[in-house]
């Protein structure tokens, strides 16, 4: 057996007691031909390799370049030196695959997360990237804990989809037909019989609609997936592909849905900062140094932890979209003309200016808006006695804007048929879909999270392509 070994991460935990240990990892530094930065990816902190001097031969010791793998066996002894409690005598030590110094890309130095980009393969042997995904990984596990612990069955909903579950066309096509010689039918238009599914299909964008299909008869399910939507968005928090947490909940009515997301993001934080706190404090450090160099008014107003802490204690503000159109028209803001989509009045999409305005200076906390005009929502949410909006809601989170998008759903009929038909959705298409209503309709709920926009907000990264391994945006798919 060759994997008998003790992580990092428990290793520095443990007392040094003379114990033999073996420890295998990655080098990131290695001076005075005596000591080795030994990482192996279980903490960003190091483990203290000392090689006696004259012990190892020449040869192995030039070996001993960045990010060339190692296995030593040694010794645990405390530590003379600053920072650390403990330290490995090596006793033996193994190159196990050699990293050419001149040719290795990152170097032991402060990297710019653009470059980190560019070599996102390499990224995760960096502390930042070490931070970030270890709390990724942690908030993806604290999801299903929660929805696990409450009795949520999780539903894997289909990648393939032939229905555009939001109606707002930004789908990728998947299809097996050629491009040169498409078949066609006699109008022109592409035969789609001849192609791999018999018909068109896409990428999903969204689980919900099965997922409702899962809450008529479990009463209770999630799903945890990645989502697809092409919409040519080159933005800090816009991805081609990125993952989305859809509870999906019978009996839910749009005050039940906002509890659950409130409570939901609240406990995956608290996971986090109960399990993830040497990367938190590590990534509050770096997001402090990186603002130095921003102007006293662009700074974040609290440290990361500060942040998260403040959510985790005050209750979001809950208000209406009317009650928001009015906050920022009255605005100073607005009225100064610093908007650059003025507060035209209601009905207006809001933009994530006027959500970042709204959570950022004007409540300063998460908020949840409610009950939207009908027209710029999708199909599915339930029809308001006014005429005019829908049961949506909207969680916005500081720094991010829109983080939460839901509603309690359309469970009757007739008003669905009717808004399918005002908005061109081919109710014959979703006929599987409008069961749900035929047999045994009930109110019910639903939302959808962004796993890497909760990510950003957790790590306090600035740009939605340093949170997920290997982003997907307009023009960039490498890796
Ligand atoms: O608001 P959206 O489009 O809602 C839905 O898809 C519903 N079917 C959800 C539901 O009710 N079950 O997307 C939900 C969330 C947004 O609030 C945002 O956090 C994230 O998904 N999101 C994106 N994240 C990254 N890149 C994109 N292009 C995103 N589009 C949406
Ligand atoms: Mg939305």
């Amino acid at each position: 057996m060759f994997n008998k070994r003790i992580k990092i991460k428990t290793l520095l935990q443990s007392e040094p007691a003379g114990q033999e240990v073996t420890v295998m990892g990655w080098v990131r530094t290695f001076r005075n031909n005596q000591f080795i930065a030994l990482n192996d990816g279980s903490t960003n902190a190091n483990l203290q390799v000392v090689l006696e001097l004259g012990a190892f031969d020449e040869t192995t010791l030039k070996r001993l370049t960045t990010s060339a793998s190692v296995k030593v066996t040694g010794t645990v002894i405390p530590s003379l030196g600053k920072g650390q409690k403990l330290e490995v005598k090596a006793t033996s030590l193994e190159v196990l695959g050699d990293s050419d110094a001149e040719k290795y890309p990152l170097q032991p130095k402060k990297h710019s997360l653009e470059f980190l980009r560019e070599n996102a393969h390499l990224r995760f042997r960096t502390n930042t990237f070490g931070s970030v995904f270890r709390l990724r990984h942690a908030l993806a596990f604290a999801v299903h804990k929660f929805y696990n612990e409450k009795g949520f069955v999780y539903m894997h909903t289909p990648i393939i989809t032939a229905s555009d579950a939001e109606g707002a066309g930004e789908m990728f096509r998947v299809t097996t037909l050629p491009f040169d010689e498409t078949p066609r039918n006699e109008d022109g238009t592409v035969n789609f019989k001849e192609d791999f599914f018999g018909r068109s299909t896409n990428l999903t964008v969204s689980g919900q609609l099965e997922g409702e299909l899962g809450a008529t008869a479990f009463g209770e399910i999630y799903t945890f997936g990645p989502t697809f939507r092409a919409e040519n968005s080159n933005t800090a928090r816009h991805l081609a592909e990125f993952w989305m947490i859809e509870p999906e909940m019978a009996f839910y009515d749009l005050e039940d849905n906002m509890n659950l997301a409130e409570e939901f993001i609240k406990y995956i934080i608290q996971y986090a900062m109960d399990n993830n706190r040497e990367d938190l404090e590590f990534l509050a450090q770096r997001l402090q140094e990186e603002e130095k160099s921003l102007p006293q008014d662009k700074r974040s107003e609290m440290g990361l932890i500060e942040k998260l802490e403040f959510v985790l204690n005050n209750a979001f503000e809950r208000l209406t979209y009317t009650e928001a159109i009015e906050i920022l028209r009255e605005s100073n803001h607005n009225k100064k003309k610093k908007f650059q989509y003025p507060i035209t009045g209601w009905g207006m999409d809001l933009q994530s200016e006027h959500e970042r305005y709204l959570v950022e200076k004007h409540f300063k906390k998460p908020v949840i808006l409610t009950n939207y005009p009908k027209e710029i929502k999708a199909f599915y949410m339930r029809q308001n006695d006014d005429g005019k909006t829908v049961a949506a809601m909207d969680i916005l989170a500081p720094g991010i804007g829109e983080i939460v998008g839901g509603s309690q759903r359309e469970e009757r009929m007739e008003k669905l048929l009717a808004r399918m038909e005002e908005m061109h959705i081919p109710a014959e298409e979703l006929w599987w879909y409008l069961d749900t209503r035929r047999f045994g309709t009930v109110p019910h709920a639903g939302f959808g999270l962004g796993f890497e926009r909760m990510v950003q907000f957790v790590t306090g990264m600035g740009n939605i392509r340093d949170v997920i391994a290997f982003p997907r945006t307009p023009k960039t798919a490498e890796f």
